[in-house]
């Protein structure tokens, strides 16, 4: 597919773009459940790091796939080609010098670990929400685990469609007995850490 295709070298480059940010770009990859609380920590991850003036965009699950990947499902297939693509635009924002926060299921570790892949190993932060399924279907915010317990919604992640959680990721968040205040510290201080180090 990729014939007759050559590499354009722009004459600005992420480093230029970094510099006029004032930090480097980076990515926040949220993984976890539904209903674990990706959107509500990258939300006020966010928050807090667009009021340090940093440079933010946030990728979400339910935004990114009534747009762009709006011909996905949730079969397998579906879902690894549905983070494909989130880490081919991931990339993008991080090469604008974003940060770029993402919170989506991403239920296979082959499909987090081809992420990295592309955008760069040392540009990626992993973060696990660690909720457990009891806890994410005693919230069931959308109603969704009731749904596929009456089996109305097939290939639910949890249910019917498996969830593998990450070996190393470089940060875990169990929230279930901690607020999203010190969830989100943590996360922040991790972050702040990073920004230090450039
Ligand atoms: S994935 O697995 O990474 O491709 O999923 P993602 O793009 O993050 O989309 C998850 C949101 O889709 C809604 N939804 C479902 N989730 C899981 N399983 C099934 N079958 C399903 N059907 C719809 C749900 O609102 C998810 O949002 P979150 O924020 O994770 O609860």
């Amino acid at each position: 597919m990729s014939l007759n295709l050559y590499d354009y070298n722009y004459k600005i480059t992420r480093a230029d773009r970094e510099k006029l940010h004032g930090h480097e770009g980076f990515l926040i990859w949220f993984t976890g459940l539904s209903g674990s609380g990706k959107s509500t920590l990258a939300n006020a991850v966010e928050t807090q790091l667009h009021k340090m003036n940093i440079s933010t965009f946030t990728l979400d699950g339910d935004n990114v796939r009534q747009g762009i990947n709006k011909d996905l499902g949730f079969s397998p297939q579906d879902r690894s080609e549905n983070i494909r693509r989130i880490g081919e635009i991931a990339k993008l924002m991080v090469d604008a010098g974003v940060v770029t926060l993402a919170a989506f299921i991403s239920p296979y570790i082959k499909d987090r670990h081809a992420i990295k892949t592309v955008v760069g190993n040392g540009k990626v932060i992993e973060v696990y929400v660690n909720t457990s399924l009891e806890e994410c279907e005693r919230r069931d915010v959308k109603g969704l685990y009731k749904k596929a317990r009456e089996g109305k919604i097939k290939e639910m992640t949890g249910i019917s469609s498996p969830y593998e959680a990450p070996i190393s990721p470089d940060l875990e968040i169990v929230t279930d007995h901690q607020s999203v205040e010190t969830s989100v510290a943590l996360i922040l201080e991790f972050i702040i850490q990073k920004l230090k180090k450039g």
